[in-house]
Parts: C-alpha cells; structure tokens; sequence
C-alpha cells in the first residue's frame, strides 16, 4: 500500500505546485479537482485543499462536501481553501478588510503548533489573497499572523485540521515547504518512502499483473518519456513487448542510428523505420505551421499502424504520458472540468482497438529522469532535451526541403556539440540536474532554426547572399512558460563562428532572446 496525500483542486495556478512539493520529499500524492473526490481509501493519510481564483463569498464559489474528511483525515487548507472552512464552518470572510498581495512578514504566534515546528518565529510568505478572514471557525485559534492580517494561519482545536491564507507552496514563502513537510510528515505521519526505486519495484509488479501474457506496441521516439517506459516494460514483460521507432526523415544529425544503437544497448526488441521519403513527400511544398504539423501527425499515424499490424496478436498500445498531461484541472466554471491530455499517437487506439497503457502517469518529468536513472539509463538518454514531435520541420520555416534540412542539421549539429562541450554551470539551472556540469545539461532545451531568407555578407572577399540561423536555448520547469538562457558571450561568439565557417549556405546567426510567453518554445 502506497501513503499519499490527497491534493483537492480549486483551479489555483499554483496547485501543482503542492503536488511537486509532496514528491520532492518522496511523499505519494494525487491531485483531483474538487468536485471529483475519489473513494477515501486507507492509503490516503492527509487531504489538502488549495487556493482558488474564486472569492468564497461568489455565487458560483466551488463548494465541497467535506463530512467525510474533516475532524476524521488530517487537513490543510491553502488561501482558499483556509477561507473556504472559515466561511463554511462558522467563521466569516469579508472582502474589505485587508487585501494581500506578494510577499509579507509571517509571525508564528504558536510556536508549538506542528505544522510550525522548526520554522522561524518570523518568516516570509506570500500572499494572494483579496478577501481575509474576519472571523475564525468554530473552536478554531489563530497560529500565525501578519501586519495586515491576524489571521493568517489558524487551526481547530480537536481535529487534524489546519489552515493558511498564503501559499506554503511557491518559493517566495521561504519556509513554506518546510510547513508542508510538517503536515504531511508529523501531522499524518506518511513515512516519505516514495523513491525511484521503490516506484520501479511497484510497477513492474503492477504491469505483471495487468498484462500477463499479452503483447504491447510501443512507439519511441528517442525521448526520455518513451525510453523509460519501454525500460519499465521490458522488465516486466521482456520480449512481449515491441517497440516501433520511426525515422521520419526530419531527425537531427545521425539521430536515427544513435539512438536505435542505444536502445540495442538497453536490451529492448526495436523495429526502426526508415519512413523519410514519405514524410517529404508529403510536406512537400507545404509552409503553413499547423499544416505542416497535421501532415506529419497523420504520416506518423499511417507509418505507425502499418508496423504495428505486423506484429500479430498485440492487444495493448504503451504510452509515455506524463501526470502534467493527466491532472484534470478543475475548470474555471467550477463544475466544468477540462483535461488537458497529449498522445503523441493520438487517434491510433480507437482505430487499431487497442488498450492504452501508460506506466508514466503518475510521474512528473524530473520523476521520470529519477527512475531513469534508477534504471540504470546512460546519462545521454535520460539527460536529453524536449524535442517535438515534428522534429525539424518545425524548425525550419517555410517549405522543408533536403537542401535545407542539411543546412539545419549541420549548424544545430555544431551548437548542441558546444554546449556539451563547453564546461560549466549556469547558476540558475532549470532542473534539479545532479548531473550538470556543462551548458547542455544545466538548461531545459536548445536548437537551432533555419530562417526562410537569405542576406548579404562578406566572405573572404566575396559577397554572399545565404541564409541565416537563429539560436535557442531555454530553461523551463515543464514547457508551459520558459526564459531565455543568459549564455555566455564567449560561446555565443565561439558558436557563431563555428556555424558560420563550417556550415555551407549560412553567413548570419542570431540568438533568440524572447521568453514564452509572450513567445513558444519553438518557431513554428
Ligand atoms: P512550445 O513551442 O509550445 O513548446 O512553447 C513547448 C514544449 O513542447 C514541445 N513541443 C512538442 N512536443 N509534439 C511534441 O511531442 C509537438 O507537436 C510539440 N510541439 C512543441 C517543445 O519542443 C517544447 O518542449
């Protein structure tokens, strides 16, 4: 039996934080929206409620049963989740006391409270919060205060029941993980025993079970997500499991062959096919980004659907979704849930009448790397950047030809070489990567980009008229916003010259200083 701390979802922004939070100290826990709450099993020790963009005092306020979880499992309440038990137990909320926002001074006022316990007297945290507290539950008492707020933090005396108006979560609360450490460690007493190896162990077990003897397809793409569930895989089923690896023709350099050698490497019975003619044909003369997009995806499908037809008898198709891709957030509505989900072989299930599974979803990505790790994958494929899906193509603007994938190809060929070469630490890497100790792996991705027009230059004493490429690298904690690196002008001067001697048909580079938003990850 697994412990874990069941996380209920208001639709805060920063829900998912609790989430890492919880796993970060190697406490199981699963976020659901609200008004989901799945069946309260033994397992589950503690239930955390969290902040919301609603007001408790709106109309349309998300509102939770609780009789079965209050004063019976120990409980935290978040923001809103504090004022949500203020105002349903008892107390008041009023909207014109005292707004806070950003970061406030926190003074613990009982110091012997557990949720405290080896926290400052005087600690920052941060607030978000436009209604406050103006009278506390039932049979509750204040634990920490603010300036502006008295009741920043309360508990209710007789229960496991605790509340705090900011966001223990997010960095800016200094000591907050600490606090959330407490409540889930000393207040509901979870052990902190979910480890890499601990999860493979499990899993494996489960996947015996699930599968026995039946035959699962799988689809690599040579990206960690993929390549950790076929490992899982084959130790649960060994050569039942068959895995397709398509080149599409848009790989970067020796990608295809590097690769599929790795995978020979990890034991696991792969198929590699050569599909490159196909996919070019179909793009070609295609510039428009979603149709260049669209016609891969639906290549991909018809590529993958052959292959796997030829192996007989395979029931179940295996997915490396990831828990961001499976966390139901619940819907600004309130009673509207959207869920937001990415398979990279969308539509292929229903059509091939396949079973899915997916032995990632319970992990966020820097998990994955862990068991990755734990599994004793080569650093070179556990530590590999992003790459997506339509690979080059939508890196290279406009119409893709081979003349122009040569180009791309060789010029990201050089800059990827270089940060791996080039020996350093950035000092605000992008995930916690035990293994940085170069560019390439203290930032979250990087590529180049073949732009669609040429300009002038000066080579040697020859004009030339060629194309430029623009150079990206990010650090990101999981793609949805991401900064621009601050790489080092050295390099950046090293690169430049690198690409534009060694690359045929470039004379500019560029590096891209836009961050997303207001910019993606990728051009097209
Ligand atoms: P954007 O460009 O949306 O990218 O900022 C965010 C992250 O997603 C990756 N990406 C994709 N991955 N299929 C994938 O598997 C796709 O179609 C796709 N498009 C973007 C991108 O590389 C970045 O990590």
């Amino acid at each position: 039996m697994q412990e874990s701390i069941l996380i209920l979802d208001f639709g805060s922004q920063v829900t998912q934080l609790i989430g890492r939070r919880l796993r970060e100290m190697n406490v199981y826990c699963e976020i659901h929206p609200y008004n989901k709450i799945p069946e309260l099993t033994p397992d589950i020790k503690g239930v955390i409620l969290s902040g919301s963009p609603f007001s408790v005092r709106d109309a349309k306020a998300p509102f939770v049963d609780l009789s079965n979880i209050k004063g019976k499992l120990p409980l935290l309440g978040i923001c809103y989740g504090s004022q949500f038990m203020a105002y349903h137990f008892g107390g008041d909320v009023n909207g014109s006391i005292a707004r806070e926002y950003g970061r406030a001074s926190l003074t613990v006022v009982d110091e012997s409270c557990p949720l405290f316990e080896g926290v400052s007297k005087v600690n920052q945290v941060w607030m978000s919060h436009g209604d406050t507290i103006a009278a506390l539950p039932t049979n509750a008492r204040v634990i920490a205060s603010t300036e502006d707020v008295v009741n920043a933090a309360y508990r209710i005396e007789g229960e496991e029941t605790y509340a705090v108006q900011f966001h223990p979560e997010v960095s800016h609360s200094v000591e907050g993980t600490k606090m959330i450490e407490n409540f889930a460690k000393r207040i509901c007493g979870c052990k902190g025993d979910w480890t890499p190896s601990s999860f493979v162990d499990n899993i494996v077990e489960e996947l015996k079970q699930q599968l026995g003897d039946d035959k699962v397809i799988l689809g690599l793409s040579g990206g960690v997500d993929s390549t950790v569930a076929a490992v899982l895989l084959n130790k649960a089923i060994g050569s039942n499991l068959h895995c397709i690896f398509v080149d599409n023709g848009l790989l970067r350099k020796n990608e295809f062959e590097d690769v599929l050698e790795s995978y020979k490497d990890l034991g696991l019975n792969v198929i590699g096919v050569n599909a490159g003619e196909l996919f070019l044909s179909k793009l070609k003369d295609v510039t428009d980004p979603e149709l260049k997009r669209k016609a891969i995806g639906a290549t991909f499908i018809e590529v993958f659907e052959a292959e796997a037809k030829k192996i007989k008898g395979a029931e179940w198709l295996a997915q490396g979704t990831i828990y961001p891709d499976v966390i139901e957030s619940a819907g600004i509505e309130g009673a509207t849930c959207k869920i937001k989900s990415h398979h990279n072989v969308g539509g292929l299930p229903e059509k091939m009448n396949l079973k899915i599974v997916e032995p990632l979803r319970a992990l966020f990505k820097d998990e994955v790397r862990r068991v990755g790790r734990a599994l004793g994958i080569k650093k070179e494929l556990i530590g590999r950047h992003p790459f997506p899906g339509p690979s080059l193509a939508i890196r290279l603007l406009g119409a893709v030809t081979e003349d122009k994938l040569r180009i791309l190809r060789d010029a990201d060929e050089v800059f990827i070489s270089s940060l791996r070469n080039w020996k350093c630490e950035l000092p605000h890497a992008s995930f916690p990567n035990e293994m940085a100790d170069n560019l390439y792996d203290s930032i979250w991705q990087a590529g180049a980009i073949l732009l669609p027009c040429k300009s002038v230059g000066v080579m040697g004493d020859e004009r030339s008229y060629e194309y430029t490429i623009a150079l990206r690298a990010v650090i990101s904690v999981d793609g949805m916003s991401a900064d621009w690196v601050h790489l080092p002008y050295e390099f950046l001067a090293k690169v430049s010259n690198d690409i534009i001697n060694k690359v045929r048909g470039v004379n500019r580079v560029c590096y891209d200083i836009s961050s997303k938003p207001p910019a993606t990850i990728e051009w097209e």
